[in-house]
């Protein structure tokens, strides 16, 4: 486990994001044009991405991220002529300070932490570059106390929750996509100042669908620079369910108290995450 997993800064990384790469972030050349794609991990990421880069007339570029950027490939991320849509799980603390002067716009993505813990649980079992888990129970201890990669969600959220105001930012939930796409991607239009037709809209939300994008994803080989997360070995394990409320499966009652006896603490001041663990 060790040599998958490592701290930085109380947060668990895997070893491909390295210490010298997470503390070379600050120094990122942001442009005034990248557009971040924020998320927790299993929040929606690829999904969101997937609509976004559809969103462009013009040739964009989805970056294949660590948590940050694939720094690996700095010098080609910064010789791209073309727009950069750039993918991160990174804490609003740990985001490098050239995206914030930059005022950068930012897509903040929400989703219910139990579906969240549930995803991700799944996505540990499979995934050979995590640390194995035993059981579901053990899953949900590590979740509650942060112990995953990326750290806690509670951190996460509560750390890009205090900008919920700044302009450059935009926050969209999961379970506003499920319930009605072709809204989410209209604002999202909007945010980004690109005017799109009705028909356009209906375009993207059908091939955004999961059904379509998992599809996609049987035909492509399983080449990891498919995927906007470093951490997936196989872009097949992203798609699993792509449902709402799938921890009504998975949680015990007694887990689910648990669950909400620590939600509720430690979201005490958040506005935003009152109606979010239904
Ligand atoms: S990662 O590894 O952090 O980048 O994962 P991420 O892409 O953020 O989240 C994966 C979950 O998103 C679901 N998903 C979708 N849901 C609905 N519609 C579409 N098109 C879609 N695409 C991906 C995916 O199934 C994962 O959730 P679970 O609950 O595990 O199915």
């Amino acid at each position: 486990e060790a040599e998958l997993i490592h701290q930085f800064k109380g947060i668990s990384f895997t070893t491909r994001s390295s210490p010298e790469l997470l503390n070379s972030l600050d120094a990122f050349d942001a442009r005034e044009d990248d557009v971040l794609l924020v998320s927790y991990p299993k929040s929606g990421t690829h999904w969101l991405a997937g609509v976004i880069t559809k969103l462009y007339k013009t040739p964009v570029t989805l970056t294949n991220p660590i948590e940050l950027g694939d720094m690996s490939k700095l010098e080609e991320l910064n010789q791209l002529s073309s727009k950069r849509i750039i993918p991160t799980h990174l804490d609003y603390n740990m985001l490098p300070q050239n995206f914030k002067n930059k005022k950068c716009k930012m897509i903040y993505i929400i989703r219910n932490p139990k579906d969240i813990a549930v995803s991700m649980y799944h996505y540990y079992k499979e995934n050979p570059n995590l640390p194995t888990v035993d059981t579901w129970t053990a899953f949900l201890d590590l979740f509650l106390e942060g112990d995953v990669v990326c750290g806690s969600w509670f951190d996460h959220f509560l750390s890009w929750e205090e900008h919920k105001n700044d302009k450059n930012i935009l926050f969209l939930f999961y379970e506003d996509m499920k319930k009605n796409l072709p809204k989410t991607v209209k604002e999202i239009s909007i945010f980004l100042g690109i005017s799109i037709s009705d028909e356009d809209i209906q375009d993207i939300c059908k091939k955004s669908s999961f059904s379509e994008m998992k599809r996609d994803t049987e035909k492509e080989n399983s080449d990891p620079s498919h995927t906007v997360c470093a951490l997936t070995s196989n872009r097949k394990l992203i798609f699993r369910k792509g449902t709402v409320g799938d921890w009504k499966n998975h949680f015990t009652p007694k887990q689910n108290l648990r669950f909400d006896e620590v939600f509720n603490e430690k979201m005490k001041f958040s506005k935003m995450a009152k109606n979010l663990t239904y």
